[in-house]
């Protein structure tokens, strides 16, 4: 009885959209969504363009604090620091077990330095004002902090090429900067690294609208090149909230998941070539756009996800599917984890194909968004639920969806694993909706200080940890979690209203013990970058350390790309005797 109880509250929530299969002439426009970069199938009886674009504003706006939005075709950097709402907490890396050293090998920058790089660049390409120094020093969540004194932008692979042979020569570390929305640490100087920043080499360069390959520079931002293919009738196989600042050779380089990774697979799947420029100057054209090429071993992959460490990513070719029609939003509540998983396993078999998105979040997760972020409601208001999940679907045929996604959603009811739900109606439903998914990063960083974990996992296993965690902590900190439930993989954040050690020595090493015990991986979609650089034993044996060392040594001999990040400092030469310098 109470199931059907909560079956008909759900079908007269969701109403018409999707519990109604008459036509309706007003419903028959359809709009692009602000969050996904897909176009939802839903209506507005205004005037629709108008009202995207004001929408687009406001939730750029409010939502990305230091993103910036191409939705009106300027791109706009929102100011941290004053005003961002977001309070700063460097963290104190002096505190930290494994802070590097600066590798004495490296040279400083001096004025004949400058020089030459003015020659080959221009005044533009080379920047030392303080305040945009300081911006590209300071990474996203206000954590890690360098001191570099210089920043250059190139305009093509052949400046890229240019700076790093130089560098390599003078030996002059380099960090390799995109949009600098990087979680981890790797996106910015520890000490005072040039900062080569891809942001000038924006241009799409081809689009196959046959096949659906698009050909772009590094520094294209995700979102633009969502908007480009939106035109196109096509969208970019991977989304996440950072997309109005981050680059798709950002992107790349940390082998990117988020939120559609669940249909589309990892960037390893749908980049289909690249051209990088090793640290020496040499330029790797790599850039096919076969899907098939079995001559020989596939260098790209190295790439990949190498965090700059390898080389400096200046174009990508990348497989980009159709725009698909019919798109569902929806909102539900479990009472306990195990429905979550429950729910996801008869997901994939009842949505099969359709399934686009599986995400969840918990209830510290939500209550911190609804706190903390302007202009959001509950959307199940009625009571509270230890438990959200949204569940997207995306196909060609609006009633075969309908029906499926219906079908789906009655017998999860009656079954008992939701215990409530809503559809989105439209457009701002669904944006809001994800908004309050892609919000819980932001809101963390409103409410202090957060020690963040991104875990893959066995999704059975998946909330121990976060309990765990609880258990350990008590009423110190606020354990939160959220994620790609359909990809296991788990963001475990702690809160605290400030950093402190001892909080963190309940933490760490523990949160990664853990993982290791039950075979997951410290690192499932932001990379090592600094934070974890020393702690990738707990997911690599020590060979294939040894062997990616061995890599990096090959391709970067002096270690100028992205020093102390990546791999543990260990396994690398610290200094000039250690390791023969080699010229380019
Ligand atoms: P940066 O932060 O500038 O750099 C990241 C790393 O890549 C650094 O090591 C840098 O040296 C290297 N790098 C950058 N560009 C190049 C290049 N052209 N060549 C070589 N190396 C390069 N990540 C996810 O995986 N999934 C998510 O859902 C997700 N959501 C996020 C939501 C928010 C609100 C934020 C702030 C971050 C999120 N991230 C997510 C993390 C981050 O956005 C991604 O890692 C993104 O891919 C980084 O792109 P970027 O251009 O900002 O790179
Ligand atoms: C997300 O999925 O929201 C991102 O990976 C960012 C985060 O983990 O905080
Ligand atoms: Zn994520």
């Amino acid at each position: 009885m109470a199931n059907l109880l909560a079956a008909y509250s759900l079908l007269r929530r969701s109403s018409r959209k999707l519990f109604d299969s008459r036509p309706d002439l007003n419903f028959s426009a359809s709009i692009r969504s602000v969050n996904s970069g897909l176009t939802y199938n839903f209506t507005q009886k205004c005037d629709l363009s108008r009202q995207d674009v004001c929408y687009r504003d406001q939730i750029v706006s409010k939502h990305n604090c230091f993103l910036r939005s191409s939705g009106s075709g300027v791109l706009t950097f929102f100011p941290r620091g004053e005003g961002s709402g977001f309070p700063i907490h460097y963290r104190n890396l002096a505190s930290m077990a494994s802070t590097p050293a600066r590798n004495k090998s490296f040279s400083m920058v001096n004025s004949d330095d400058i020089s030459y790089f003015k020659k080959i660049l221009g005044e533009k390409g080379v920047v030392q004002e303080e305040e945009k120094l300081d911006d590209a020093n300071t990474d996203w969540m206000r954590k890690y902090k360098g001191s570099s004194k210089l920043m250059l932008q190139p305009r093509s692979t052949h400046e890229v090429s240019q700076i790093l042979h130089y560098c390599n020569t003078r030996c002059l570390a380099v960090v390799p900067q995109g949009g600098n929305t990087g979680l981890v640490g790797g996106s910015v100087p520890v000490f005072d690294e040039v900062i080569v920043s891809l942001s000038f080499m924006n241009n799409v360069l081809s689009f196959d609208k046959v096949n659906g390959i698009l050909v772009c520079e590094a520094g294209c931002i995700l979102e633009n090149l969502i908007s480009f293919l939106d035109n196109e009738g096509f969208i970019m196989p991977l989304d996440l909230g950072a997309k109005g600042s981050c680059q798709i050779g950002g992107n790349v380089s940390t082998n990117a998941g988020g939120l559609r990774l669940i249909r589309y697979g990892s960037l390893h799947g749908s980049v289909l070539g690249l051209e990088a420029v090793l640290a020496n100057g040499t330029v790797l054209d790599m850039l096919g756009t076969l899907r098939k090429d079995n001559t020989g071993y596939d260098l790209k992959h190295l790439f990949i996800g190498s965090e700059g460490s390898l080389g400096i990513v200046t174009k990508v070719s990348i497989l980009t599917p159709p725009k698909l029609s019919s798109v569902n939003l929806a909102f539900l509540a479990c009472k306990d984890y195990i429905s979550c998983q429950k729910l996801l396993s008869a997901a994939k078999t009842k949505l099969g194909e359709i399934l686009s998105a599986f995400e969840f979040l918990d209830i510290n997760a939500m209550d911190l968004v609804l706190k903390h972020l302007d202009g959001l409601r509950d959307p199940l208001p009625s009571s509270k639920h230890k438990f959200y999940t949204l569940i997207e679907t995306t196909g060609s045929t609006e009633s075969h969806d309908k029906e499926k996604l219906e079908a789906f959603l009655l017998q999860s009811i009656e079954s008992g694993l939701l215990t409530d739900g809503v559809l989105a109606q439209d457009i701002n439903q669904a944006s809001a909706f994800w908004r309050i998914r892609e919000g819980v990063p932001e809101a963390l960083m409103k409410a202090g200080a957060v020690y963040k974990y991104d875990l893959s996992l066995p999704p059975e296993k998946m909330y121990d940890l976060v309990e765990e965690m609880r258990g350990r902590l008590g009423a110190e900190a606020n354990v939160v979690a959220y994620g790609h439930l359909g990809d296991g993989n788990l963001h475990l954040n702690i809160s605290t209203r400030q950093y402190d050690d001892s909080v963190l020595t309940k933490i760490e090493p523990f949160v990664y013990e853990w993982t290791s015990k039950h075979r997951g991986s410290i690192s499932a979609e932001h990379g090592l970058g600094l934070m974890k650089a020393n702690k990738i034993h707990y997911s690599k044996t020590a060979e294939t350390v040894q062997l990616m060392a061995a890599i990096k040594k090959l391709l970067d001999p002096n270690g100028i790309l992205n020093p102390y990040k990546v791999l543990p400092t260990s396994v690398l030469p610290q200094s000039g005797e250690e390791e023969p310098k080699t010229e380019a």
